[in-house]
């Protein structure tokens, strides 16, 4: 397999949309966390979601081999031609391979496949082999306001490759005994990428999520994050809520699924948290 891009520095603040407005780039966003089942791909399908709700264009990048992002959104994986694997292999074919999410207006999906694992293999020996996603990615700017990138939960070279495309990252955390172990490796990498390949890399935020009222240890593990990362958490918090669990074998998000349920309602406070944080930033 032969991997052919070439690196090109296009960082453009504004880009002209097919109907002449100008506007501005799109911003991306990693979801990362290299500790499995915290919310990474709950998080990226309802965030993603709710801002479409409040009318943001939003496209989601299933960089997760499991894809979980892609069925979660409505994506039939079985039926597709091309994913994410194919757009590593040729950029070209990424405008061909992006796909509208089944129940939600204004948000895309970039689908993958299980084959995305060969990614890890076969870019080793790659030139620029961090930087592949950001061509991928780079061109698509215009066309959205937000771009967010589902991770897998490992440090491997698709996260890499997502961190260096990145903006910034939010890091979702589950409300557990363990949700801090991990952290500080995960902040170092974050730290690396950022001195080696993407020095504007920020966090954006932390989240917790699975928060679950009845239970005192949560909240001690909220007070140390909040200790530790002050305004960086997030305010809102993301319940613990059935409805989360139940809405991607549905392929809707939770806002399609059961918009009154306390995880709808979550994460629709989370997407303005969110818009109500670019503004400051
Ligand atoms: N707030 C929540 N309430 C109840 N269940 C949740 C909540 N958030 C996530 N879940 C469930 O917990 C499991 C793990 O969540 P999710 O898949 O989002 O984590 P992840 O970090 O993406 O996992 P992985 O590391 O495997 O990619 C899923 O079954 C999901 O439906
Ligand atoms: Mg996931």
């Amino acid at each position: 397999m032969v991997f052919k891009h070439r690196i090109t520095k296009t960082h453009h603040k504004l880009h002209r949309r097919r109907d002449g407005k100008t506007m501005n780039k799109a911003k991306i966003i990693a979801l990362a966390n290299q500790k499995g089942g915290v919310g990474k791909t709950t998080t990226t399908i309802n965030l993603a979601a709710s801002l479409s709700k409040l009318g943001k264009k939003v496209l989601v990048v299933d960089s997760d081999p499991q894809g979980n992002a892609s069925s979660g959104l409505g994506i039939c994986i079985k039926d597709m031609e091309r994913h994410l694997y194919h757009c590593y292999l040729d950029k070209k074919q990424v405008a061909k391979t992006i796909r509208q999410a089944a129940h939600i207006e204004n948000l895309d999906v970039l689908p993958t496949h299980v084959d995305l694992i060969g990614v890890e293999v076969e870019l080793m020996s790659a030139m620029k082999r961090e930087k592949y996603l950001l061509e991928l990615l780079d061109p698509l700017r215009g066309n959205y306001e937000f771009i967010f990138v589902d991770c897998p939960p490992s440090l491997g070279l698709l996260t890499i490759n997502a961190l260096s495309a990145a903006d910034s990252v939010i890091i979702p955390l589950q409300c557990e005994y363990f949700a801090l172990e991990g952290l500080s490796q995960l902040i170092r990498t974050i730290r690396l990428v950022k001195h080696s390949y993407n020095r504007n890399l920020k966090i954006e935020g932390l989240l917790l999520t699975m928060f679950d009222r009845r239970n005192k240890l949560t909240y001690q593990v909220a007070k140390e994050v909040k200790n530790h990362f002050k305004e960086k958490v997030y305010n809102t918090v993301i319940p613990r809520n059935v409805r989360l669990s139940e809405c991607p074998s549905y392929g809707k998000p939770v806002v399609e699924y059961d918009k009154r349920s306390s995880g709808a309602l979550a994460y629709m406070n989370l997407g303005r948290e969110f818009i109500k944080k670019q503004v400051n930033q």
